[in-house]
């Protein structure tokens, strides 16, 4: 198995922090395992409405408030200033049904100054434009362009915008977060994310573990200072903070550091988001079993697989199956890297675990390859500085704002392949549709970018067994070809793809595209 580790290009010299009027804090310092994991409350509707030109479709209807709030993340720091949706972050969990449609009208309730430096060099986010703008996009979610959470789509404080989610899609953990044009990474390192659950009755009759044994665990870093506020780097040039990826010291579960969970000996199911800014995990358990994995970004694998230790980049997904029978007694800590995260404190008492772990789950037909109509060569590109730091990042070598390149026509089958020219791993993620991994390979990258001729020197990998289900974020290894296969269906309309590591999304890294109607059709 190869895991390919990024390499940071970020020299720590270059980098100097803001608001220097409170030391930094050192977590390692906090005492461990003093405070539960949150769960995460589940959102609730206000009632029903018709959905907007569909007069007797009536769905649920939420209404969530963002605003400024403050959270306890440890017992021995202050509260920190951050940004919520419904008063928490990560906010309320939404949950719904395959086909069971649902409506949120988001409200931006936030104050008009950010809590961070805003760079009024990069595009979308100049200095005519507001500080404080949001907009949310449903990470996953198989949704109408209008509802989707265009970047430029953005409102201010004050206003609001509803969304229409259909959710005509696979049983899934989906993600929502904002999309604000130029400052994602911004609203994102505040707070403002929470979770979106799909169910469906081929799912429930799988028996896995439910109710309290299947808990989702929101999985983020983060800088602080001592006084407990959050602290997000900058890169020391004055009047351009950009920073090209902001790593945190202090992880984050459910919002806590450190947390610790009481747990019964039998099996969970947890569900696990990254959802930092720019930090791959790399989870594994201190007692050295490996996690049995039955899901991705898009919903279940064909069959359980055992994996010892896994990568997640930002946007990506993982479904576990944590068996702690046997364990009793036991603390158990799950680290990435030289970090803890959180621990697990398993019970004494034996306990009748009733769920089910099958050994078939949900068939993921293989897409075939001669189903594709076209492939897309599209370049991975650092810009860098006469001095070697990093200027942007972008797809293609295309900005945002140039014309659409990237237009497949509906109901049609595209391979996309990721030429990474890199030597950092970027998660590409797609909006509106799923996606395979088909494979990733080493190539000649100064042959390539001489001369534009593509001579490969390895041969293909295929994704590993954790990636091998639906995915919708897929990791670019560096200087790699990674190809996808895709079906373009369910809207006509204009879509965004970009890498999730949001320092790039924001600096480039993004690019809008087109799904265009099929010849002849009625849409
Ligand atoms: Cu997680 Cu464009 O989104
Ligand atoms: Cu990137």
């Amino acid at each position: 198995m190869t895991l390919i580790t990024r390499r940071t290009f970020l020299s720590a010299a270059a980098a100097v922090a803001a608001n220097a009027d409170s030391p930094a804090l050192v977590p390692d310092k906090l005492e461990r395992f003093v405070a539960p994991l949150p769960r995460l409350p589940v959102a609730k509707p206000v009632g029903t409405r018709s959905v907007p030109g569909q007069p007797h479709l009536r769905v649920p209807f939420y209404r969530i408030e963002m605003s400024q709030i403050e959270c306890k993340v440890h017992r021995d720091l202050p509260a920190t200033k951050m940004w919520g949706y419904g008063g928490m972050s990560p906010g309320p969990t939404i949950e719904t049904r395959s086909g069971q449609g649902l409506l949120v009208e988001w409200v931006n309730k936030l104050p008009t100054t950010h809590l961070f430096e805003v760079d009024h060099n990069l595009h979308g986010s100049e200095a005519d434009k507001p500080d404080v703008r949001a907009i949310v996009h449903v990470h996953g979610a198989k949704a109408p362009p209008e509802s989707d959470g265009y970047p430029e789509d953005w409102y201010v404080p004050g206003k609001s915008a509803t969304s229409y989610y259909p959710n005509n899609q696979d049983p899934a953990l989906l993600w929502y977060h904002d999309h604000a044009m130029g400052i994602t990474r911004l609203n994102l390192y505040a707070g403002l994310s929470g979770l979106f659950i799909v169910r469906d009755p081929i799912e429930d009759a799988l028996n896995l573990p439910r109710g309290r044994y299947e808990i989702p665990l929101v999985i983020f870093d983060r800088s602080f200072r001592q006084n407990g506020q959050l602290d997000y780097l900058v890169s020391g040039i004055p009047g351009a903070p950009w920073v090209p990826e902001a790593p945190g010291e202090a992880m984050l579960i459910n919002g806590k550091l450190f947390p610790y969970l009481d747990v019964e000996p039998r099996k969970y199911r947890f569900r696990v988001l990254n959802a930092s800014n720019s930090r791959f995990f790399h989870l594994s358990l201190s007692h050295g079993k490996p996690f049995v994995q039955i899901g991705t970004d898009q919903g279940l694998l064909p069959a359980p697989v055992s994996v010892k230790s896994m990568m997640i980049a930002p946007g990506e997904r993982v479904d576990l199956i944590l068996d702690f029978s046997g364990h009793a007694g036991e603390r158990i800590v799950m680290t990435s890297e030289t970090f803890a995260l959180m621990q697990f404190r398993v019970g004494a008492a034996s306990i009748a675990d009733t769920s089910s772990l099958p050994a078939r789950l949900r068939p993921v037909p293989k897409i075939p390859e001669t189903s594709a109509g076209k492939t897309r060569r599209l370049r991975l590109i650092e810009h860098k500085m006469g001095n070697g730091d990093s200027m942007m990042m972008t797809l293609d070598g295309k900005h945002w704002d140039m014309p659409v390149t990237e237009n497949p026509v509906i109901d049609t089958t595209e391979i996309w392949e990721f030429v990474n020219t890199t030597e950092d791993s970027h998660p590409i993620h797609l909006h509106l549709v799923r996606f395979q991994i088909l494979d990733r390979r080493r190539f000649n990258e100064p042959a390539y970018f001489r001369t534009g001729q593509m001579i490969y020197t390895g041969d293909p990998e295929p994704p590993e067994p954790f990636e091998a289900g639906w995915k919708d974020t897929v990791r670019a290894h560096a200087l790699m070809v990674t190809r996808i296969i895709v079906r373009f269906e369910g809207y006509v309309g204009r879509y965004v793809w970009h890498c999730h590591l949001l320092e790039h999304e924001d600096n480039e890294m993004m690019r809008p595209y087109d799904v265009l109607p099929g010849p002849g059709a009625q849409r």
